[in-house]
């Protein structure tokens, strides 16, 4: 009798939370644009370490829909930032055979940006080691509901019959499987609209150090963490269900 799913040592997929940008600029004695260009080159380090560890799916949640309330001058660096990454990183995805996706509010984005996205998107489509997903113009929420009406605009069944399936089947990623793992850096404790349907049994980790500290070392102790946590999915712990069974066979 399997009550239990297999215990994975690496997860399949993680989602992380880049956190403290800004507090490293400033503890420095620099602007937060330039913790923002040293977040880039941390999820550089973070990607190599994942497609070494054996992750396939890693999203990073670079800019939520509520980060438009920012200063003015730092959302469009970000957006600046952004696009001119995509173009200027494509060496790097197809030296490590990265495929990029995108998920959010494509629509929300400046004319650059969503050009990129389509570009690189395009052109990394056919790479495997690993599926970077940017969560760019992102919140949970608001793929709910993008879902919910991609979903009413394409009934054709007549039916009003709505299900898990009938929500999952419509998010921006359908096929990507749910996060086993989300990591959220810089030492805030909570989700922030991050992949709120996706992260129903996701374990949470939940770390100190800022985001530009981030490398090899801070990805592989989250995955060492997480190999050691025991997943039920709502079942019966490992040790419990061996016991009932044992009893009742
Ligand atoms: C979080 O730190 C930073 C962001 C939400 C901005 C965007 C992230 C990057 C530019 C890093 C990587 C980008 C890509 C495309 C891979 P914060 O500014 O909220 O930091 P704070 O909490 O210290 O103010």
């Amino acid at each position: 009798m399997a009550y239990l799913e297999d215990v994975a040592v690496v997860p399949r997929h993680i989602g992380i939370i880049m956190d403290g940008n800004g507090r490293w600029a400033t503890q420095r004695g620099y602007r937060r644009t330039r913790g923002h260009r040293a977040g880039v080159d941390a999820a550089k380090r973070v990607v190599l370490e994942a497609i070494a560890q054996g992750v396939e799916v890693l999203t990073l949640y670079a800019f939520s829909t509520e980060n438009w309330r920012r200063a003015e001058e730092e959302v469009a660096y970000i957006m600046a930032l952004v696009a001119h990454n995509l173009r200027s990183q494509y060496d790097f995805y197809r030296e490590n055979n990265v495929c990029v996706r995108h998920i959010g509010n494509v629509e929300g984005l400046p004319g650059e940006v969503r050009r990129e996205i389509a570009r690189v998107t395009e052109d990394t489509a056919a790479n495997d080691a690993i599926t970077v997903n940017l969560a760019i113009n992102y919140g949970g929420r608001d793929e709910i509901i993008r879902a919910v009406n991609r979903w009413v605009a394409n009934r054709d069944d007549g039916s009003f019959s709505f299900c898990e399936e009938s929500l999952r089947g419509h998010l921006d990623d359908p096929q990507c499987p749910d996060p086993d793992l989300i990591i959220r850096t810089g030492g805030e404790r909570r989700l922030s609209n991050f992949l709120l349907w996706e992260c129903a049994y996701a374990e949470l980790y939940f770390s100190d150090h800022l985001w530009p500290d981030w490398g090899a070392r801070e990805l592989q102790e989250a995955i060492d963490d997480f190999s050691r946590r025991s997943r039920n999915f709502g079942g019966m712990p490992k040790e419990a269900s061996t016991v009932t069974v044992g009893r009742a066979g």
